[in-house]
């Protein structure tokens, strides 16, 4: 079993208390790398938990290939999952740490022998498997723990926030690691983090949550160029999208402030309000003493990037420029923008104004 599709499912911790999760609708295909991303509390893990089976489905239904598995029981849905605070047990050396799972499921020992060292390989762990967890490093750790995961050979693979306990520079290493492991394996996986970064780079496909409800369902690139919501578009990128506010009249985008931005590339009807996204790179600075006047309040180097972050009409926008710019704390620039790169949405919905929605049913 591979294929995951998810209908209308709903979930209710409590009769008491409100949906968590609304009507959530998702088809997963084989050997997908899909990530669940949202702020905390949006309900990723409670999706995941009710996919592993952990958690029952209030309503609605959960198909795993042909199946109906709402009230399969997880040792039946042939998948493996990794948890955010994996415990190892310290007084196991790693072997048996992989191995332990197997063991419960009382598999022959040459089996559990040969499964484990050939995840071991997989995993770079091979020289390691007699040391203790309190021996490694927190890579190794982690490695363990996708270990026990690799060996039950479950057609799903769960993450739940694998990498939150590593540092920035692990997470980064590991995050190429479990690409590649996909990669070699082709495991159907859902992940699910609150990093953006790490969607972005992992995803072949990013659901984005928000309040128990989905936002956007798209490739990287898709909700990155395409938000289909302002929450998408605040959420995905960073620095975050810049905000500001204006009207639309005879197809001219007009800030509030009176100043025109210009021509829309499609048509569109006059609205007295419309919130204007720009990304960070779309905005730059001119020596023309025109366009958008900031004032600047902060610069940041970022290497290959300089971050310029200053007051636009009253709002903090963020310029991502070339850093041969040389820009200081409270000088005022004049900054221009491609009419045909901002995102427009509605100011009450939140819903982008071009229609590019991607809802699957
Ligand atoms: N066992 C439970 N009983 C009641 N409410 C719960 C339970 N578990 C989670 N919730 C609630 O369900 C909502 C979604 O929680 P969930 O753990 O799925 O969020 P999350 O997106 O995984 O967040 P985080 O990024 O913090 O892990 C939250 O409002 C949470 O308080
Ligand atoms: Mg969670």
């Amino acid at each position: 079993m591979s294929k995951i599709k998810m209908k209308h499912i709903k979930k209710r911790y409590d009769d008491k208390n409100d949906y968590v999760i609304h009507d959530f609708n998702l088809n997963i295909e084989e050997n997908e790398f899909i990530v669940f991303v949202g702020p905390s509390g949006c309900g990723k893990s409670t999706t995941l938990r009710m996919i592993a089976g952990l958690e029952s489905i209030t309503s609605g239904e959960l198909w795993m290939d042909d199946k109906l598995v709402n009230d399969v029981e997880p040792k039946d849905r042939d998948i493996a999952m990794v948890f955010q605070n994996y415990a190892l047990f310290p007084h196991y050396n790693v072997f048996d740490n992989i191995a332990f799972g197997l063991k419960m499921q009382k598999h022959k020992k040459q089996f559990i022998k040969k499964r484990v060292e050939e995840a071991a390989e997989i995993l770079g762990l091979t020289d390691y498997l007699k040391r203790k967890p309190k021996d490694l490093s927190g890579g190794q750790r982690q490695r363990v723990a996708l270990g026990r995961a690799i060996v039950r050979d479950a057609h799903i693979f769960l993450m739940d926030e694998p990498l939150s306990n590593l540092d920035a520079k692990l997470r980064i290493q590991m995050r190429k690691e479990i690409i590649n492991l996909h990669r070699r394996l082709g495991t159907t996986t859902i992940y699910v983090t609150h990093d953006q970064t790490e969607a972005m780079t992992m995803a072949s496909r990013i659901v984005v949550l928000n309040g128990g409800y989905i936002e956007q369902i798209g490739t990287p690139e898709e909700v990155y160029n395409t938000p289909a919501t302002k929450f998408v578009a605040e959420f995905m990128g960073s620095p975050p999208m810049n905000f500001l506010e204006g009207s639309i009249k005879n197809n001219q985008l007009i800030l509030h402030t009176g100043e025109v931005l210009g021509n829309l590339p499609t048509t569109f009807n006059d609205l007295e309000k419309v919130d204007i996204g720009i990304r960070a790179e779309n905005l730059t600075v001119t020596e023309e003493k025109q366009g958008l006047m900031m004032t600047v309040n902060h610069v940041e180097l970022m290497g290959a990037d300089l971050h310029i972050h200053g007051v636009v009409n009253g709002k903090e926008i963020t310029v991502r420029e070339d850093p041969k710019n040389k820009v200081s704390v409270n000088d005022t620039l004049f900054l221009k923008t491609n009419v045909e790169n901002v995102h427009l949405f509605d100011v009450q919905s939140g819903k982008s104004l071009f229609e590019r929605e991607k809802v699957e049913v």
